[in-house]
């Protein structure tokens, strides 16, 4: 039951046999391959780099029907693999269990419960209010390099910006980001290589969020101030009897900080590209930017998460009994991974789904997910993607690569889709 067969060359141009998935190469550029799953083998078993074997599910009707599956948990204890425990394959394991009790891997009514308690933070009102916040740091960082004609977007921009805005909305001290800088970067940096930079990082945070928050509840006042940190709203939460324990806390604020930092990296970093590639588009962008109007600047990052979005496979799912996926049946146990980015191109549902067009209309991209595992972060997300873009192209405007497009390498890890670095040119503007 698991490589499929190769199927016979088809009609048209996706013939050939099954592409080599997870390579350099196809990280650089894995759509052909996903056409080709999509068109051949849309439920496909495939053993990952880390040797676990899994399905990937790549139609877009398929991707949709799965994400909402309740028969499909998240909880790593369904893997029928003992492996994980091992804490090698990339799945949680056990000696994380901590601060892996979070949101994406546990499933109703606990996740019901954790999700309830935060969401009030991620209300697009809530959000609005932080976009002066978010201008100020968009507008900070573009200072630091405006004047020198060269940057690499990801680690003077893409990088910096959105964990700055996590810990300010969590309340890590500003004196602290620093910190939190560094071991998010080495968490990023280690990805795909070896695991202990990675462990080192994730213990720094942990203690440091430990500590923290026993901090912030022996600072708690008794009335909340208007626009409290996440980090006392939930410890208020459990001290007034939400059942959230220390460690759901902890966790919360650990997913947070690793849901929302590297994705949103990477929509800036690879929308930056996707627009320095498609000059008509950007241009198109630019003109609307000078006249005001911000409705291609919302459909354009819309569409930057449909083509070349920064989830390229959504979270590990587990079989908690057999289930049918798009004709294939898949035994209790078993790994099943959404590939997002395969399903946002898939022709089935998009017209012209290889086109960038940033002002696409009907765009439900599963980009953010779907079903109750929905982003949570997708408003913040919206903010800080439109303020970057919008204040980079507006403030350097004649930007460009640095390299050829050949020149930029990807990185590997199975999640997400990003680049190591973005180098640009553009004359110096005065800051
Ligand atoms: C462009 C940026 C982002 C993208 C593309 C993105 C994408 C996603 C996706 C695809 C999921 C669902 C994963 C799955 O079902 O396996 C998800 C879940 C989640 N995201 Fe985001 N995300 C982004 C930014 C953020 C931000 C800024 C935050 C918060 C600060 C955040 C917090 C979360 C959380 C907490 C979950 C888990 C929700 C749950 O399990 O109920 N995300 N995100």
């Amino acid at each position: 039951m698991h490589d499929q067969p190769t199927p016979p060359p088809s009609q048209g141009p996706l013939h050939g046999p099954v592409p080599e998935l997870f390579t350099w190469e196809f990280a650089a550029d894995p759509y052909p391959a996903y056409a080709w799953l999509r068109e051949h083998a849309p439920v496909h078993r495939t053993r990952l780099p880390s040797g676990v074997e899994a399905w990937l599910v790549t139609r877009y009707a398929d991707a949709k029907q799965t994400l909402a599956d309740p028969r499909l948990s998240k909880n790593p204890a369904h893997h029928d693999e003992p492996a994980h425990a091992k804490g090698k394959t990339g799945i949680p394991g056990e000696r994380q269990a901590e601060l892996m009790t979070h949101l994406l891997n546990i499933d109703p009514p606990d996740h019901t419960r954790l999700r309830r308690l935060v969401s009030k933070a991620f209300t697009p009102r809530r959000v609005a209010e932080f976009a002066p916040r978010v201008q100020e740091l968009t507008d900070g960082l573009i200072d630091r390099f405006a004047a020198g004609g060269s940057a690499d977007l990801i680690h003077e921009f893409a990088f910096p910006l959105p964990i700055y805005a996590i810990c300010d909305l969590l309340g890590v001290p500003r004196e602290d980001q620093d910190d939190f800088r560094d071991w998010a970067g080495m968490m990023i940096r280690h990805q795909g290589g070896p695991r202990g930079g990675v462990a080192r990082s994730v213990k720094k945070m942990r203690g440091y969020l430990a500590e923290l928050i026993h901090r912030k509840r022996e600072e708690l006042p008794a009335e909340p101030a208007p626009g409290e940190d996440l980090i006392s709203g939930l410890i208020r939460a459990s001290d007034h009897g939400e059942h959230l324990t220390e460690n759901e806390a902890a966790a919360m604020a650990f997913i947070l900080l690793f849901a929302g930092f590297e994705t949103t990296v990477n929509l800036i970093g690879n929308g930056t590209y996707a627009l320095l590639t498609h000059p008509r588009q950007r241009d198109r962008l630019q003109g609307a930017l000078a006249a005001g109007e911000r409705g291609l600047l919302e459909t354009g990052v819309e569409e930057l998460l449909r083509y070349d979005g920064p989830v390229e496979l959504a979270t590990w799912r587990f079989a908690t009994e057999p289930v049918t996926i798009g004709g294939q049946r898949v035994a209790a146990g078993d790994p099943v991974l959404v590939v997002l980015a395969a399903a946002d191109r898939d022709p089935e549902r998009f017209a012209d789904p290889d086109v960038l067009d940033l002002g696409r209309r009907d765009n439900q991209h599963l980009g953010y997910g779907h079903g109750i595992h929905y982003c949570l972060g997708a408003p913040l997300a919206r903010l800080e993607g439109q303020t970057a873009l919008a204040t980079l192209l507006t403030r350097l405007p004649d930007l460009r690569l640095a390299v050829e497009p050949a020149e930029l390498r990807w990185r590997g890890g199975l999640i997400m889709r990003g680049l190591r670095t973005l180098p640009v040119e553009f004359t110096p503007a005065r800051t």
